[in-house]
């Protein structure tokens, strides 16, 4: 590196640790002198640092650059709408690409689900779902019809409404008191259902836990397709059409929170096709653009909108960049691309071969689970493979920030060891991935797990 460029790097380093505050991000560690990662530039499934340095991007940057990163022509497509009409907004106007693009995604989603309200993000999309439904149900003479029923560790985002349905612990206390109503039952964890606990009890604990809180109080029930948090746990056999007839028993709104499993992550356009079900609102954002821009949307079925579709009402509720001209065009310009380069169909093809090189690392005793959809896995870290015992708090932070998360990264891997649940090593990689993409993963991951694995005496 040159010295011009290598000062170039010293005064962004600075000017990060001194002025910009990242998300969710331990910025202490910054202030004790650690370098901060600077991503640079992006080109297909891989991303370079500020110092030069390629990684391979396991985590589709935050599951959402799907069509991997440096797609010139679909910024070209928000290039050419911004300098047609720049702006505007969908209060009370709308604008030929929020026009076609609502069209487009109601043709792509499943059943009824015709009617598109968009955001600026995922956590907005899931707060205008919880508000819709409480709306909804004050409209359709239900009132009190206000609580939303979740799965605990799961993830919907941090708006105080959807920090509500979000059900991480160390996530919500800081923020107490939340906004009411938020209610939590068991997620699909099924690698730790204890013993002699049927699965089917899974999607009953849905109905008790509405039945305790009264179901003339439960607006809704929200749920991911695959749930992130925890470490990507898929639904056992007929959980969801369960769940279904539980929502339908009791006037209850079934949500699909897609912000991450829509857009081909799971094989499909979206969650609910890959299992089956039809709920009555899908949120969605991430993947929408491929990430080239922000957006986010709630899909709602016919049957829930109608009521906003009559005399005088109107859901209250909006935000001033939905629907955003730009991130309109972009939109549209990436559904052409998953339809027209058969990304979908990569994930189909290919989800197999993802999935065994993640089974190929079981003979590592640290690897306790593997487990997830699509391109959409993770891997469970035990003590134990036999007991499944897990790591203490102190054990966990050792491994995942004391080792695993720096030295994947100093390889070269991004992909994210988390512990919101037990600890796990995600990877959610760029839609057009292929096999010898995951023999680029596992070079990686191999050698580190060995390394966590002597690390932590086991085996
Ligand atoms: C399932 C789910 N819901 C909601 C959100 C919040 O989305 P955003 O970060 O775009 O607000 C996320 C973010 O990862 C998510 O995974």
């Amino acid at each position: 590196m040159a010295t011009t460029e290598k000062a170039a790097v010293e005064a962004l380093q600075e000017q990060a640790k001194r002025h910009l505050w990242m998300h969710f991000t331990r910025m202490g560690d910054y202030r004790r002198g650690e370098d901060v990662p600077i991503i640079v530039r992006g080109e297909g499934v891989y991303v370079w640092d500020a110092n030069g340095k390629r990684y391979f991007d396991g985590l589709s940057a935050l599951f959402c650059s799907n069509l991997g990163h440096g797609r010139a022509d679909i910024a070209q497509a928000g290039a050419d709408q911004a300098k047609e009409l720049d702006f505007y907004s969908t209060w009370s106007y709308a604008h030929p690409r929020a026009i076609e693009l609502a069209t487009r995604i109601a043709d792509l989603a499943p059943g009824d689900l015709n009617r598109v309200f968009f955001t600026s993000g995922g956590g907005e999309a899931v707060e205008s779902a919880l508000k819709l439904a409480r709306q909804y149900h004050k409209l359709t003479g239900n009132p009190n019809k206000t609580k939303v029923i979740a799965r605990e560790v799961a993830y919907h985002g941090t708006p105080m409404g959807a920090l509500s349905a979000t059900g991480i612990t160390p996530f919500r206390v800081p923020f107490e008191p939340l906004t009411p109503g938020g209610c939590h039952v068991p997620n699909t964890n099924v690698y730790r259902l204890p013993e002699g606990v049927p699965v089917e009890s899974l999607a009953e604990a849905v109905r008790e836990r509405i039945l305790f809180e009264g179901p003339e109080t439960v607006a809704a029930v929200i749920m991911e397709p695959v749930q992130n948090a925890g470490g990507t746990f898929t639904p056992p056999d007929g959980y969801f059409q369960r769940v279904r007839e539980i929502c339908d028993e009791f006037d209850v709104l079934m949500i699909s929170d897609e912000v991450i499993c829509a857009w081909g992550r799971l094989g499909e356009w979206f969650g609910a096709q890959r299992y089956d079900y039809l709920p009555d609102i899908i949120t969605t954002a991430k993947g929408i653009t491929g990430a080239i821009a922000p957006m986010g949307a709630m899909i709602v079925s016919d049957r829930i909108a109608e009521p906003f579709m009559e005399g005088e009402e109107i859901f209250l509720h909006g935000f001033t960049f939905a629907g955003h001209p730009v991130a309109s065009a972009i939109a549209l310009a990436t559904l052409d691309a998953y339809e027209r380069e058969g990304v979908i169909d990569n994930v189909r093809a290919n989800e197999g071969a993802l999935r065994e090189m993640l089974e190929s690392l079981r003979d590592l005793p640290i690897v306790g689970d593997v487990r997830g959809a699509g391109y959409f896995q993770s891997i469970e870290l035990v003590k134990d493979r036999d007991t499944k015992e897990t790591f203490s708090d102190e054990e966990a932070e050792t491994l995942l920030r004391g080792y695993i998360s720096g030295e994947l990264f100093e390889r070269g891997l991004i992909c994210r060891a988390d512990d919101r649940g037990d600890p796990v090593i995600q990877l959610s990689p760029p839609l057009i991935s292929t096999p010898e993409h995951f023999a680029e993963i596992e070079a990686v991951l191999r050698p580190v797990l060995e390394g966590a694995t002597s690390r932590m005496r086991l085996g």
